[in-house]
């Protein structure tokens, strides 16, 4: 680049030369008026294309350092979540057993005991500890969805009362959308978290009140267009624009809000989670997110979600999973990797079902031995340490006469030979929650299995 800019440089340089050596020897020989004036325009012009081509060149660097400032962000941002994402996962398994086994605590305590009441502290304690790592779970992007065909003005004015009463008498909401709004295929319940947390912060932002606008319209980006703050595939998108007229943010701010615990809020106020779960729930949609924001000014959200391909049903790809696939039956869970328990379990849970996770067979017994509640469904791994699948439904079957029974495997069927298993439903992993949640329901709501 360096040498592009010395060759128009010189270029300007030889232009001036040639039209000072015209303009002295203009005098020497006879030049008509009309070659004086070109004398004139190469004087006048020589400097000026020397200044355009300085000033391109700048804007080019600019562009490019631009660029690589975005890329070290995303490297930033990419980095903190895979710390952050692998560790509240695993935190998360812990957090399973603890709450698994309080739970049973809870169950086997007489209620009003000493060891209840503590044991609901401890309870308390875990759950609050399980929303925060859910937080780090959004921001790296390891949350469950269950994305569907959404058309986002709609979830926007659904949200508007709540919206209304969490801003408060001093914060004026400004709505602003189009009819013919594109779909988007994101999760409604994701969507709506990203909303609240703008709407939190924006209220933060204007403790003297003050004015949130949100607008939603359909762009299309042509190929080659360069937003301010990100590189975006050239498409169709529905944009989310969230604007306030608070505090603004300074730029070291600004390129830290999306940083899990980042906050300048004061000790209590805020736990810095708000603006990274927003921006993981973002980018797992598919979606990008740009803030622009000035002290004194506001601060304006830029988000764009990809427009849902025209081949998807008008009517919701994924059937909204409370009416058709929920329940709320209870499943005990049985399935020693502790990942697969845990997406299994908050894919039901989700789904409105109650869950009981055990990690291993003994514990799945314990279980079905203890608890005071009915159980509906067994669903459980077929290859554990200590005892196969089928032979603990065998024995929860005698503890439990009318459990249904759905066994889960990675392994081939042809590996499982049993007869219990032959007469049982199999899910075969890995699977979506979808499925899951579909074969869940069949199974509950078939004949009883005589086993
Ligand atoms: N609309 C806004 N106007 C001004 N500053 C903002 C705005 N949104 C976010 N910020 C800044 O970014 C920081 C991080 O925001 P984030 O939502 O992640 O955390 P928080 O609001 O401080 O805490 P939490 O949302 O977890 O309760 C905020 O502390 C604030 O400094
Ligand atoms: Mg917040």
């Amino acid at each position: 680049m360096k040498a592009t800019r010395s060759i128009y440089i010189v270029t300007g340089a030889l232009l001036a030369m040639v039209a000072t050596l015209s303009a002295v020897t203009y005098r020497a020989t006879e030049t008509s008026a009309s070659q004086l004036a070109l004398i004139v325009l190469l004087l006048v012009a020589a400097p000026l294309v020397a200044r355009l081509v300085v000033v391109r060149e700048r804007r080019g660097e600019e562009e490019r350092r631009a660029l690589q400032a975005q890329l070290l962000q995303a490297q930033k941002m990419e980095a903190i979540g895979k710390l952050a994402g692998g560790v509240a996962h695993d935190f998360n398994n812990l957090l399973t057993a603890i709450l698994g086994y309080t739970s049973l605590i809870l169950e086997e305590a007489p209620a009003g005991s000493n060891i209840h009441n503590e044991a609901s502290q401890v309870r308390r304690a875990a759950e609050s500890a399980a929303t925060l790592t859910q937080k780090l779970l959004a921001f790296s992007r390891r949350q469950l969805l269950q994305p569907q065909r959404l058309d986002l003005s709609e979830l926007m004015t659904d949200l508007h009362s709540l919206l209304r009463r969490l801003l408060g008498e001093r914060v004026e909401l400004r709505f602003d959308t189009t009819r013919e709004l594109w779909p988007v295929i994101a999760d409604p319940v994701q969507i709506e978290q990203v909303v609240m947390n703008l709407a939190v912060n924006a209220r933060d932002a204007m403790p003297d009140g003050g004015i949130l606008s949100i607008g939603v319209r359909n762009v299309s980006l042509p190929e080659g267009d360069k937003r301010a703050d990100h590189v975006v595939l050239p498409g169709d998108y529905v944009q989310v624009l969230a604007s306030d007229t608070g505090t603004g943010m300074d730029e070291a701010t600004r390129v830290r809000m999306f940083e899990p615990f980042f906050t300048t809020k004061p000790k209590g106020k805020g736990t810095g989670l708000g603006m990274s779960t927003v921006y993981g729930i973002v980018k797992q949609s598919g979606g990008y997110i740009a803030v622009r924001s000035a002290p004194g000014v506001g601060t304006t959200v830029d988000m764009l979600f990809p427009r849902a391909a025209s081949d998807v049903p008008a009517v919701a790809a994924t059937p909204t999973v409370e009416g058709e696939l929920g329940g709320s039956e209870m499943i005990l869970l049985v399935e020693d990797d502790a990942a697969v328990r845990e997406l299994t379990a908050s894919a039901l849970e989700r789904s409105g079902y109650r869950v009981i996770s055990a990690a291993l067979p003994e514990e799945a017994l314990r279980v079905a031995r203890n608890l005071q509640y009915r159980i509906d469904l067994l669903l459980s791994d077929v290859v554990m340490p200590g005892m196969l699948g089928p032979e603990l439904a065998r024995q929860v079957k005698a503890l439990r006469p009318n459990v249904r029974l759905l066994f889960m495997s990675g392994y081939a069927a042809d590996v499982i030979s049993s007869d219990m298993l032959q007469e049982a439903a199999l899910l075969q992993k890995p699977f979506s929650s979808t499925v899951l949640t579909r074969a869940v329901r069949h199974v509950l709501d078939a004949q009883p299995q005589n086993v």
